[in-house]
């Protein structure tokens, strides 16, 4: 990266001045990345306009896991549940993210039992009575992303599915309250794997959270296992996930032959969920 003058227009793109828009704030992470010894880049902390965007493309998201939650049922293939994240999204004048994402082919994942993540919908696979269900919905609207995922209890669930179901829920609401200016990444996954652990479950740790926003994944990568005080240092302004996927048995994932779903290697079952968080002056704002 090019050291900028303070007359040269803005790296963002804003078209001011640097000294008008972001020298000050790549002045104080420079500062904090010499302190921390490690390098914070300058764009994970994002400007009013951008977390505006990211706002509504997280309430569109919000909106269609709401509108997915009303009608998913027990007898449909995942396929259906595809069309409707689908036409809902575009309708609303959003893009569903995960469509050709690295050519994945549809546009939402749905992720059935022993399915960790990325599960593709199709036609043949039937939503079944006792299934724990996740779907996870991406947009991009105005060239914002807001990325979520529900796990859902279709029918008679198991009372063991369901406890799996209700800690990582817990998990991702636990992980979330140690989100505030100056706690790390570490402080996250430590209290989330904490808590599993103490149901007697495990921390997936192939998949992570990530920087969202302007991109679909962006830095920094967030685990869901940590330790207390370790990786980097949370800053308002950022915006990331924390998506912890719990699982029943072992936590080693494999990914099958078609290059994208993620089942547990021991085919126990696995829940998810996942929120869109900004980083505040104070604390958090769920966005999703
Ligand atoms: N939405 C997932 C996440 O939470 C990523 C899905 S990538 C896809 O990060 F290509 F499978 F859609
Ligand atoms: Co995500
Ligand atoms: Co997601």
């Amino acid at each position: 990266m090019d050291k900028l003058n303070r007359n040269d227009s803005c790296w963002c793109g804003s078209g001011l001045k640097y000294k008008k828009c972001h020298m000050e704030q790549d002045k104080y992470l420079e500062k904090l990345s010499e302190q921390y010894g490690y390098k914070i880049p300058r764009d994970i902390i994002k400007s009013q306009k951008d977390i505006e965007g990211i706002r509504k493309s997280c309430a569109l998201t919000k909106e269609i896991l709401d509108m997915v939650e009303e009608r998913i049922t027990v007898g449909i293939s995942t396929e259906e549940v595809n069309k409707w994240v689908h036409e809902y999204t575009v309708s609303h004048g959003a893009y569903p993210a995960p469509l050709g994402y690295h050519g994945f082919p549809k546009s939402t994942c749905v992720s059935i039992n022993s399915v960790v993540c990325h599960g593709i919908p199709d036609e043949e696979t039937i939503i079944k009575d006792g299934d724990i269900v996740n779907v996870d919905v991406t947009c991009i609207l105005d060239g914002y992303y807001g990325d979520s995922n529900r796990t859902f209890l279709m029918g008679n669930v198991s009372d063991k599915a369901r406890d799996l179901v209700q800690t990582a829920k817990e998990c991702l609401k636990i992980g979330i309250e140690q989100i505030k200016p100056f706690n790390t990444l570490g402080d996250i996954g430590f209290a989330i794997n904490q808590f599993a652990t103490s149901k007697g479950y495990s921390v997936v740790y192939d998949y992570g959270g990530h920087g969202v926003g302007n991109e679909f994944h962006e830095e920094p990568f967030v685990p869901h296992i940590g330790q207390k005080g370790e990786g980097m240092i949370l800053l308002p302004g950022m915006t990331f996930t924390v998506e912890p996927m719990i699982n029943e048995g072992v936590p080693e994932t494999v990914v099958l032959d078609d290059n994208w779903t993620a089942v547990t290697e021991d085919n126990k079952l696995s829940a998810q969920w996942e929120h869109t968080i900004l980083v505040t002056e104070d604390g958090y704002e769920i966005l999703t």
